[in-house]
């Protein structure tokens, strides 16, 4: 049997997103979201969801343009620091002894320790209430050289990417690899009921 636990934004595995943007005097900000996911292929599209109160939000309206940091395991202190403090009275990047780099093609820094950057440029926001969805278009994603595999794309077990779970407020690791995605042996093993 199945309790009802009531409407909640709960997911389970939410992403560790380090959203990067520039204040109005051009100082580089970051800040922690976990509301947040890849919203389309065609353009390849991200998404977060803000509240109005964050310093963020705001820049984000003004430059119309931000950054997605991916922090590794090792930098999970980072990343909490970066879900507590607002860049309204903080240099969070300074405190954190980070390094803000300006994106080369959005108008935006990123954190040059992340392994993985993605640079947006703001394509549509929408209001849904307590937050508001921020549509960015993916114009480039930077990878550092050691974390990209045979195929030039990003190796999860070298970036080391995390979770936030929202029922225990807490981090976590990506575990082990459990199977291989589209595999079309899959597609006999159900059409012939093996399984
Ligand atoms: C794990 C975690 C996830 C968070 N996710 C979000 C989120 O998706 N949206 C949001 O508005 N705030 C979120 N926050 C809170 C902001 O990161 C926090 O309010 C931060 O201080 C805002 O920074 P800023 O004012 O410099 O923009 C999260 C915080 C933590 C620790």
């Amino acid at each position: 049997m199945k309790n009802s636990i009531g409407p909640k934004p709960l997911l389970l595995t939410n992403p560790v997103l380090i959203v990067g943007s520039y204040d109005p005097s051009g100082k580089p900000n970051a800040m922690n979201a976990a509301w947040g996911g890849i919203a389309n292929s065609n353009p390849p599209c991200v998404s977060v969801s803000l509240r109005k109160a964050t310093y963020t939000h705001g820049n984000i309206m003004n430059r119309k343009a931000f950054t997605i940091s991916i922090p590794s395991e090792k930098y999970v202190k980072e990343a909490d620091y970066f879900g507590m403090k607002s860049g309204k009275d903080t240099d969070k990047f300074e405190s954190a002894r980070l390094t803000p780099v300006r994106s080369e093609k959005v108008d935006a820094p990123y954190v040059g320790e992340f392994p993985v950057v993605l640079e947006c440029t703001l394509l549509h926001y929408l209001e849904l209430g307590s937050h508001t969805h921020f549509i960015g278009e993916i114009v480039d994603i930077k990878v550092d050289e050691e974390c990209i595999n045979e195929a030039g794309l990003p190796d999860i077990t070298k970036v080391l990417p995390f979770c936030f779970d929202l029922s225990s407020r807490s981090y976590y690791g990506i575990g082990k690899k459990l199977d291989k995605a589209f595999d079309p042996s899959v597609l006999q093993t159900f059409a012939t009921g093996a399984r």
